[in-house]
């Protein structure tokens, strides 16, 4: 169970994350969805400890992480795994290294530094692969893989780490709408089977709507919405991303009932955000 108080985040004078409060039950899927700048990375980073709180508080399961330091921070930053729209792996190790890597933070320093991984370890790696369907690449270098692919083995990594929360910075944001498809249905799966909480921030809405059992309309730092999918009106999503910005649905769509023969370029662009969302 989460609990964020009053969490607030300022760089000099700009204020990202303002006064955000709300509770998450263990297990929920969250989605969380806004206009470029509204604070969703900032408010995710404050959740990791990967940036400090200005002032607020975060808890979980009673213990407060905003105030953790040292081996505690490091414990909690593994039962709190990450993964980010440019999938952040090492592009010249293969997959599987890349895999084994979301073991550094449960092991002794000498052994990580001589990169001696366990068989336990490697087994435990190849079953992460195989339940993202991927476990064919494991000696590839992960640079060499598709998009998707890259962001499975940053799932498959994320895995490694057996956290009880897992973050996704708009995970599908590069991807095409297949893979996009791909990768909501592994964090679902992952939430779903493992009880993991999910908590994602997501540049469209219809995503939001098919995965997430809540989401959380951001706007300038604050959460101006927290309710479940079918709660989200054309007056709350004006709310979200600006009345001015004439949002219409099927703008912000991943929708994969593309036709088949469309062409290259059309699919390529899909992942891209939207102008009037990317705030330009
Ligand atoms: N390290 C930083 N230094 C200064 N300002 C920052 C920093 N990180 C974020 N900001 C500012 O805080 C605000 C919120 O940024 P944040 O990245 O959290 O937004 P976002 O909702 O994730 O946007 P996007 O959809 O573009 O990813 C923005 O105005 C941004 O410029
Ligand atoms: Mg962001």
């Amino acid at each position: 169970m989460f609990q964020l108080k009053n969490v607030t985040r300022q760089f000099g004078k700009k204020t990202a994350v303002s006064s955000v409060t709300f509770d998450i039950p263990q297990g929920q899927m969250v989605g969380v969805i806004g206009r470029s700048g509204a604070g969703k990375s900032t408010l995710l980073r404050m959740i990791n400890r990967l940036v400090d709180l200005s002032s607020g508080s975060i808890d979980f399961d009673g213990a407060e992480v905003s105030s953790l330091r040292g081996a505690a921070l490091r414990t909690w930053q593994r039962d709190c795994a990450m993964i980010f729209q440019q999938f952040n792996l090492v592009p010249r190790l293969d997959v599987l290294t890349n895999v084994l890597l979301g073991r550094l933070n449960h092991r002794s320093t000498v052994l990580s530094i001589l990169n001696m991984f366990t068989r336990e370890e490697r087994i435990m790696a190849i079953g992460a692969l195989e339940r993202l369907g991927i476990e064919q690449t494991a000696l590839q270098a992960a640079g060499t893989l598709s998009g998707g692919q890259q962001q499975r083995v940053a799932i498959a990594r994320a895995l490694m780490q057996q956290p009880k929360v897992l973050l996704a910075d708009e995970p599908i944001a590069s991807l095409d709408p297949l893979n996009a498809k791909i990768v909501m249905d592994a964090l679902r799966d992952i939430n779903e089977r493992d009880g993991i909480t999910v908590i994602t921030n997501l540049h469209t809405l219809d995503t939001a709507r098919n995965y997430c059992e809540r989401i959380i309309g951001m706007a300038h730092g604050r959460v101006v919405f927290d309710g479940q999918p079918r709660d989200l009106t054309a007056a709350a999503v004006a709310e979200i991303y600006g009345a001015d910005t004439g949002i219409e649905e099927s703008m912000t769509s991943t929708s994969i009932n593309i036709p088949a023969a469309a062409p290259q370029e059309e699919t390529a662009s899909a992942g891209l955000k939207p102008l009037a969302l990317a705030g330009i």
